[in-house]
């Protein structure tokens, strides 16, 4: 195992796709000045270009199925195991398509943050893009948030806007989200990471 500066805060992020998002934080921990590093990645499902792309870095990776465990409850205290032994100071869920449960929340507390393709509270849950774009909003976007026991509710830690073009469909919209929710993702956990950060009632303020 690589032995981490002190100062370098280590992140397990947990995906159930592609996982560009995933790409964009091993990207940017590889610039010793980030302040964090990718240290493993979860996935809720196997074969996924996510858990392939942790291979290819040299991550550990892991798959924790739902359906390998007796219960929900089961399942989600099995997941908080396995991410912590990797000892995360941090855990991202990067577009993770389960929702983890109070077992998980109480190993990490104020510790998982969520990114979200949609400007919350607007549009929470699996199809945000496809909400927004049916709403006919003109700006929508991404968010990051710290987690809490709803669906897309926690205080929030940063937020990026994207325009929504006329001739958008759903794919569309979806890229121009990510592109944006990737660069505020990298931004935002860097400086969690280096600076630190309160919650304080709904408020995430970062650094002293
Ligand atoms: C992201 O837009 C995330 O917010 C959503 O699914 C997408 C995952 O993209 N839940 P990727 O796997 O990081 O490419």
């Amino acid at each position: 195992m690589a032995v981490l500066p002190a100062a370098e805060r280590r992140l397990v992020v947990l995906v159930s796709g592609s996982g560009t998002n995933l790409q964009a934080l091993i990207d940017a921990s590889t610039d010793p000045s980030y302040g964090a590093r990718v240290v493993a990645v979860g996935a809720d499902r196997d074969g996924i270009e996510g858990l392939a792309r942790a291979e290819r870095h040299g991550l550990p990776a892991f798959a924790h199925r739902l359906r390998d465990a007796p219960t929900r409850e089961a399942w989600d205290a099995g997941l908080a195991d396995a991410v912590a032994a990797h000892e995360p100071d941090l855990v991202v869920l990067a577009g993770f398509m389960k929702l983890v449960g109070p077992a998980f929340l109480a190993r990490f507390p104020g510790a998982v943050v969520n990114t979200h393709p949609a400007l919350c509270p607007s549009f929470p849950g699996t199809t945000g893009p496809a909400d927004a774009l049916a709403y006919g909003v003109k700006v929508t976007g991404a968010t990051l948030f710290v987690v809490d026991d709803g669906v897309d509710t926690g205080p929030i830690v940063a937020q990026a806007v994207v325009p929504v073009e006329d001739d958008d469909d759903v794919a569309s919209l979806h890229e121009r989200i990510k592109v944006a929710e990737r660069a505020m993702l990298v931004d935002a956990v860097g400086r969690l990471a280096r600076e630190g950060y309160t919650i304080t009632d709904r408020k995430v303020r970062i650094g002293a």
